[in-house]
């Protein structure tokens, strides 16, 4: 009989997926979905020879210390800010992410995030709900117009041409911007133009952020930049928290400087600034881009590949940490 190496599957997954990964492995899941914190992960991780992780998982130099069987952590996410990958190249471990997978999905709802802010879509369900509307008048939820608007793009890559491509049919002009143009074909397809950061500010009605967060993006959009916002303007963000600085995005929508926001990442997550909460022209999600019941298949089935990959041939596809390790 062979012996299988083990894994652990920090939260919870599809039943299939489990399924493929018991073909390969001696699995431990965490299908309960209890999050662990460094303590029990650390733990949990004793003896097991790979890892699937969540972006809630912190995969650092003092959990890898403690784990010196690990040869493979496979994110369950696109971002990967939290994994430590020069800690891993140094101990000899894999990493990857789930790339691709989500592109659209996430597009889409940073579309749902754009329509229900501009046009108050939850507030004006609240109302209805708590028993507020008490008839038609012309002045009811007054919105702002996505149509023929100015949609600007901060980042560029797979999620936010996607993003532009879904604007055609809005009659909008996109403006993006990014650390360096896109080619003209992708700019044609997406009838979008490059403008420096300053312009892609100042000409946005609706300003939309797909940039992944690193510490060379942290709080890449604060008060400077919002303040550098077109008044009136619309921020939507579903990227990763901590690429926007929070406490100035409450003071720029108390402001009115920011007219409205729809935000599905926040810094310390779950524990988002509470005044977000008293403001009504806010949407708020709960890092739910990405989750359509396929496509969060679709990533943990990729992340589950990209495991069996990394601990039997040592070549997963999508392998963060090439050179190093
Ligand atoms: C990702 O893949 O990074 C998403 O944020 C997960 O929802």
């Amino acid at each position: 009989m062979t012996i299988k190496p083990k894994v652990l599957v920090t939260r919870e997954i599809f039943d299939d997926v489990i399924e493929y990964l018991k073909q390969h492995f001696e699995v431990t899941s965490n299908q309960s979905d209890t999050p662990m914190d460094a303590e029990a992960l650390a733990k949990n991780l004793a003896g097991k020879t790979g890892a699937m992780t969540t972006l809630v998982d912190r995969v650092d130099a003092q959990l890898l210390s403690r784990c010196p069987t690990l040869k493979a952590v496979c994110n369950i996410a696109v971002g990967f800010n939290n994994i430590d990958l020069a800690a891993c190249s140094k101990a000899g471990v894999l990493a990857t992410n789930t790339p691709g997978v989500l592109d659209d999905s996430t597009a889409d709802f940073t579309w749902a995030l754009i329509l229900s802010t501009a046009r108050r879509v939850v507030e004006s369900d609240a109302h209805v709900r708590a028993g507020g509307w008490k008839g038609w008048y012309l002045k009811q939820f007054l919105g702002a117009d996505v149509h023929h608007a100015t949609l600007g793009i901060l980042g560029f890559g797979r999620i936010g041409r996607r993003v532009a491509r879904r604007a055609l049919g809005f009659d909008m002009t996109v403006l993006y911007h990014d650390t360096q143009p896109a080619d003209a074909a992708t700019e044609r397809s997406c009838n979008a133009a490059f403008v420096s950061m300053d312009e892609l500010l100042a000409r946005a009605d609706i300003l939309t952020i797909h940039i992944p967060y690193a510490p060379a993006t942290h709080h890449l959009v604060s008060s400077r930049e919002l303040g550098k916002m077109k008044p009136g303007a619309i921020l939507i963000h579903a990227s990763r928290g901590g690429v926007v600085d929070d406490a100035a995005l409450v003071e720029a929508l108390k402001s009115g400087r920011v007219a409205g926001a729809g935000l599905d990442v926040f810094e310390n997550e779950p524990n988002l600034n509470p005044a977000f909460l008293a403001m009504k022209n806010v949407v708020l999600t709960p890092h739910i881009a990405s989750s359509s019941e396929a496509t969060r298949h679709a990533m943990a089935m990729l992340a589950a590949q990209n495991l069996v990959a990394a601990l039997t041939t040592g070549t997963p596809p999508n392998l963060l940490n090439p050179k190093q390790v």
